[in-house]
């Protein structure tokens, strides 16, 4: 979690699955996004899925979502493959992406 002022700015959630770190959500608030904080919070888990022993970290992003798609690539992932219609809600694909951390 990212806080600054008493109020929380970003958080991320991500769990480890034998060699894997998944990363399940990372947001930021609107008002204070492209000043890094994502990516504290990226470089956070990854040290940490990193000291639990995983080679590579998988994500799931919507299809349409540019701003994190940019944000991800600027990261090192690369796009390995769609998941049809993943959203439940919405029907929506997936794009799965991934970085290796050897
Ligand atoms: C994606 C998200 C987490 C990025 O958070 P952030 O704190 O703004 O990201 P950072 O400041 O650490 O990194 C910014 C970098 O990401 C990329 N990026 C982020 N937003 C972008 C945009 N709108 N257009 C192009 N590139 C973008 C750029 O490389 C940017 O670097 P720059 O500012 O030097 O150009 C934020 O936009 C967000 O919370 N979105 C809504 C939730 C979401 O979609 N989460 C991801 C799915 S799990």
């Amino acid at each position: 979690m990212a806080e600054s002022a008493g109020r929380i700015d970003g958080f991320g959630l991500s769990w480890v699955v034998t060699d894997e770190l998944h990363i399940m959500k990372l947001a930021v608030d609107e008002g204070r996004r492209r000043q890094g904080i994502a990516g504290r919070l990226l470089d956070d888990s990854i040290a940490a899925g990193r000291m639990r022993g995983t080679n590579y970290v998988l994500l799931e992003v919507r299809d349409t979502n540019e701003e994190a798609i940019r944000f991800y690539e600027a990261h090192g992932f690369r796009h390995i493959g769609i998941r049809p219609g993943y959203y439940a809600e919405t029907r929506e694909d997936a794009i799965l992406m991934r970085k290796d951390l050897a």
